[in-house]
C-alpha cells in the first residue's frame, strides 16, 4: 500500500514487508498482550495447518505446531525427508494438494523461489518459517523483544554483526517498518544484497529510520540499544564451512565489544547458536542477553501473525 506492491492487501507472509506498518504494530502490540496471559481468540477453530519444512527446525516446529493449537486449529507436520518438494513432486503440485486439505501453509524452504511458488499456486494463505533470503517470523519476535525491552521501537538502533543473511534482511525490513535505526557489518563478500539495501532505504525514507551499512562490529555497536547476531553458517551452507569460518574470524559477538554498545543495551540471537564461534563462549549468560525471552516471543507472535491473518478484518 504506502511502500511496495508487496504490501497490497495478502494473507500470505512471505517478506516482513508484505505487513503495512500498521499491520506490524498491530501484530507486535497483539503479542505482547498474548504474552502477559490475554486469552488468544480461537481464531482457527475447525482449521488444519500444514507445516512443511525442507530444512531442520527446533523452534519454528513446536512454536507453530503451540501456536495453531492454541488458536484451535490442528497442525499436520511433515519433515524434509518425507514430501520431497520440488523433487519428489514438484512444487506447484504440492501446493494444489495441501489447499485441498488445510487452510493455511507454513512453509522452510531453501530457495525463496520455492516459497514463492508454494504462495503463487496454493489457494490457502503461505507463511515462510525461513527461506534463504527471509526469516520474517523470526524479525517480529525480534521486534517484539526489543519493544518489550527498550520501551519503543522507533528512534532505537539494532546493530547486527555477521552474515548478511536471512535473518539479517527481515530484521532490517521490519526495523525501518517501525522506524527503528540499523546498522550492519559483515566481511567483505557477505553483506546483505544491494535490492534489499535499497528495499529498507525506500521504506526508511517513510519512517524516519536511519539505515547504515557500518565498516567494523565496533562502529556497528557504539551506542546501539542492541546487539545482534547469526550464525556464519546457515542451513544449507555446510559446503562453505571452511571458508566462512576465516571470513567470519573478526565477527564474533563477545563480552568486550558489547561494553561498546550503550549502557543497558540487550543482546538478541535467533539460535542455534554456535558458541565459541559468532558468540564468546558465555554470551547466552550475558546479563545484557534476552536471547531465551526472544525464542519464547517465536510462540506469541506467530500467534499474533494467525490471529492477524484469519481474525475478522
Ligand atoms: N541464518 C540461520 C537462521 C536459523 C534460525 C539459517 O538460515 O540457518
Amino acid at each position: 500500500m504506502l511502500y511496495f506492491p508487496s504490501c497490497m492487501p495478502t494473507r500470505d507472509f512471505l517478506s516482513v514487508a508484505d505487513l503495512s506498518p500498521a499491520q506490524l504494530k498491530r501484530v507486535l502490540s497483539r503479542a505482547s498482550d498474548l504474552r502477559k496471559g490475554k486469552p488468544a481468540p480461537q481464531v482457527l477453530k475447525g482449521k488444519s495447518v500444514a507445516l512443511l519444512f525442507q530444512k531442520p527446525s527446533l523452534r519454528t516446529k513446536l512454536s507453530f505446531d503451540l501456536a495453531v493449537h492454541q488458536l484451535g486449529g490442528h497442525p499436520v507436520y511433515t519433515s524434509p525427508d518425507e514430501v520431497g518438494l520440488g523433487k519428489r513432486e514438484p512444487v506447484e503440485d504440492v501446493a494444489r494438494v495441501l489447499s485441498r486439505y488445510v487452510d493455511c501453509i507454513v512453509a522452510r524452504v531453501f530457495g525463496h523461489d520455492i516459497i514463492e511458488k508454494l504462495a503463487a499456486y496454493a489457494g490457502v494463505p503461505v507463511v515462510n518459517a525461513l527461506s534463504d533470503a527471509e526469516h520474517p517470523c523470526q524479525a517480529l519476535a525480534d521486534l517484539q523483544t526489543v519493544q518489550e525491552n527498550c520501551g519503543s521501537l522507533k528512534g532505537k538502533t539494532i546493530a547486527f554483526i555477521g552474515d548478511g543473511n536471512n535473518c539479517a534482511t527481515s530484521l532490517v525490513l521490519g526495523a525501518a517498518l517501525v522506524g527503528a535505526n540499523y546498522r550492519i557489518a559483515s566481511p567483505e563478500g557477505y553483506e546483505l544484497r544491494e535490492h534489499v539495501i535499497d528495499k529498507a532505504q525506500a521504506i526508511a525514507r517513510q519512517s524516519g529510520s536511519k539505515i547504515v551499512e557500518a565498516r567494523t562490529p565496533e562502529e556497528a555497536v557504539l551506542g546501539a540499544d542492541v546487539v545482534y547476531t547469526d550464525v556464519w553458517i546457515s542451513m544449507g551452507q555446510e559446503g562453505e564451512a571452511e571458508k566462512r569460518r576465516k571470513a567470519f574470524i573478526g565477527s564474533q559477538v563477545n563480552k568486550q565489544l558489547m561494553v561498546k554498545a550503550k549502557k543497558g543495551a540487550i543482546f538478541l540471537h535467533p539460535l542455534p547458536a554456535h558458541h565459541g564461534e559468532e558468540i564468546g563462549i558465555g554470551m547466552l549468560e550475558h546479563p545484557a542477553s534476552r536471547v531465551f525471552d526472544q525464542a519464547e516471543n517465536r510462540l506469541h507472535v506467530q500467534k499474533a501473525l494467525l490471529i492477524e491473518l484469519f481474525g475478522k478484518a
